[in-house]
């Protein structure tokens, strides 16, 4: 798989699940707002991530970069899709779209074009867009060489 790959055929709810799973290893005790994150690379692996937040704020992480990072770190270079889960108390009771920062880490490893960001209530209560649609313009690696 590489970045011209159309990303349409992974399975959606197996995604959502995996973030849904991970939601309970959320570590915020200073915002109770809990969130987890799941990434499907280009080998086909999922990696998940949630928020683990920090005494001293700004140190504390979302989960959507710690699913990335946590990707990066076992090698791999291409994200298909990410899926998000969170609310307040662990409790889904809303779609959790990604901040600016982990849109910006998303598009380092990707198509904008392709990556399917998916946030969800449920398995079958989701979202579906593409990076490009939630960061139009955006500076990646090309710009920079
Ligand atoms: N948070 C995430 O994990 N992902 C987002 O995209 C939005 C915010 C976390 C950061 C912090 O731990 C808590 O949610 C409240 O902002």
């Amino acid at each position: 798989m590489n970045n011209n790959t159309p990303t349409t055929g992974f399975n959606r709810s197996a995604l959502i699940q995996s973030a849904i799973d991970s939601l309970k290893f959320s570590y915020a005790p200073y915002s109770h707002f809990n969130v987890a994150a799941a990434v499907l690379t280009g080998s086909g692996k999922v990696y998940t991530g949630v928020n683990v937040e920090n005494a001293s704020y700004p140190a504390g992480i979302c989960a959507e970069r710690n699913a990335i990072f946590h990707a990066a770190a076992s090698g791999e270079r291409e994200l298909v899709a990410i899926a998000i889960v969170g609310g307040a108390d662990g409790q889904i009771t809303d779609y959790c779209p990604p901040c600016g920062i982990c849109r910006q880490v998303m598009r380092e490893f990707c198509n904008p074009e392709q990556m399917r960001v998916i946030i969800a209530k449920s398995t079958d209560d989701y979202k579906e867009m593409t990076l490009a649609q939630l960061l139009p313009e955006s500076f990646g690696p090309d710009n920079i060489v």
